[in-house]
C-alpha cells in the first residue's frame, strides 16, 4: 500500500487521473440526492404576485437601497424566529425579481413587517425616523411624500415581471392603473382589487399616489400573504 502511494505521488498523470476520479465520485454523491427533491420552493397557499401599487413600492425600496440596511430573510435560527416570527419560506419570495433577502442588518429584518405598525406610524417613521426612534440611524425619506408616483411605465414593469415568470393575466394588465389608484384611495370600491390581489392593504391616499404611498403599501403586505397555520415545512412533511 505504501509503495503504491509513493508511485502515485511521483507520477503526475496518475495522480491527476485518480484525483479527478475522487472528485467526480464526491460530486455525484452530493448532486444526485438533489434530483430526488421535487422542488426547492414549497407549495404554500396565499402567495400572490404584488399588486401594481405594491410592485411600484417595491421598485422604490430597491431604488433607495433599503436592502443595504434591511434583510428580508428570517433565518431558521431560534433568536431570529423569536424576534421576527416564522422563518422565511422560499415560496414567499417566488415573485420577487430580484429577491430582497439582503446580506446586512443595520436595521431590523423586514420580511414580516406588514401589519406590525399602523399606516400613520409607517408614514411618520419613513419621513423622519428620528422623530419616532431617537437613536435611529435610518436616513429621512420625506422627499418620497412629495414625489408623485410615476405610473406611465407601470405596464412595462408588469410585463417585464411576466417575462421572468410572474403570472399577471391580461385582466391584471388591463386593470393595473385602476387597481393602483383604488389601493391608494380608502373611499374607492376595492372589490375588484381584493379579488385580484387578496389582502392588498389600502393606504390613506387620494387616488394619486406618491412614492411614499406605494412604499407603505409594499411594506404593509410583507409577510402577510401566508397563513402559517397551513404550512408544513418540507422537512416535517415526510
Ligand atoms: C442606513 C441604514 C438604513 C437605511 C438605508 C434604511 N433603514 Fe430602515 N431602519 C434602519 C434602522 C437602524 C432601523 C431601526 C431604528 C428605527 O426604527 O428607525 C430601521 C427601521 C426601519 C423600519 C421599522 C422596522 C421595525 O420592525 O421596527 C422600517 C419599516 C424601515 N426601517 C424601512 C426602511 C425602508 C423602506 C428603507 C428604504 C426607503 C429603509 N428603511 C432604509 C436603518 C436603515
Amino acid at each position: 500500500m505504501r509503495l503504491s502511494h509513493a508511485f502515485i505521488e511521483r507520477n503526475a498523470i496518475v495522480l491527476l487521473v485518480l484525483a479527478l476520479l475522487t472528485v467526480t465520485i464526491g460530486g455525484i454523491v452530493e448532486i444526485v440526492p438533489l434530483f430526488t427533491i421535487e422542488t426547492t420552493v414549497e407549495h404554500v397557499q396565499g402567495v400572490r404576485p404584488y399588486s401594481p401599487l405594491e410592485l411600484r413600492g417595491r421598485d422604490i425600496y430597491v431604488r433607495e437601497g433599503c436592502y443595504l440596511c434591511h434583510s428580508q430573510m428570517i433565518r431558521t435560527l431560534r433568536d431570529d424566529v423569536a424576534r421576527y416570527g416564522h422563518y422565511s419560506l422560499a415560496a414567499e419570495s417566488m415573485y420577487d425579481h430580484p429577491f430582497q433577502w439582503g446580506s446586512k442588518r443595520i436595521g431590523p429584518d423586514l420580511a414580516r413587517v406588514g401589519g406590525k405598525y399602523s399606516d400613520a406610524w409607517m408614514y411618520a417613521h419613513l419621513e423622519h425616523p428620528r422623530r419616532l426612534v431617537p437613536e435611529s440611524l435610518m436616513p429621512d425619506f420625506a422627499f418620497l411624500a412629495r414625489t408623485p408616483l410615476e405610473t406611465r411605465d407601470l405596464l412595462a414593469r408588469m410585463k417585464t415581471n411576466i417575462e421572468v415568470g410572474v403570472p399577471y393575466t391580461k385582466a391584471d394588465l388591463a386593470q393595473a392603473e385602476a387597481d393602483l389608484r383604488a389601493q391608494d384611495d380608502p373611499s374607492a370600491d376595492h372589490s375588484a382589487l381584493e379579488k385580484r390581489y387578496h389582502g392588498a392593504h389600502v393606504v390613506p391616499g387620494n387616488g394619486h399616489p406618491t412614492e411614499l404611498d406605494a412604499l407603505v403599501a409594499y411594506l404593509q403586505v410583507l409577510g402577510t400573504m401566508v397563513d402559517f397555520k397551513d404550512v408544513t415545512p418540507a422537512q416535517e412533511r415526510q
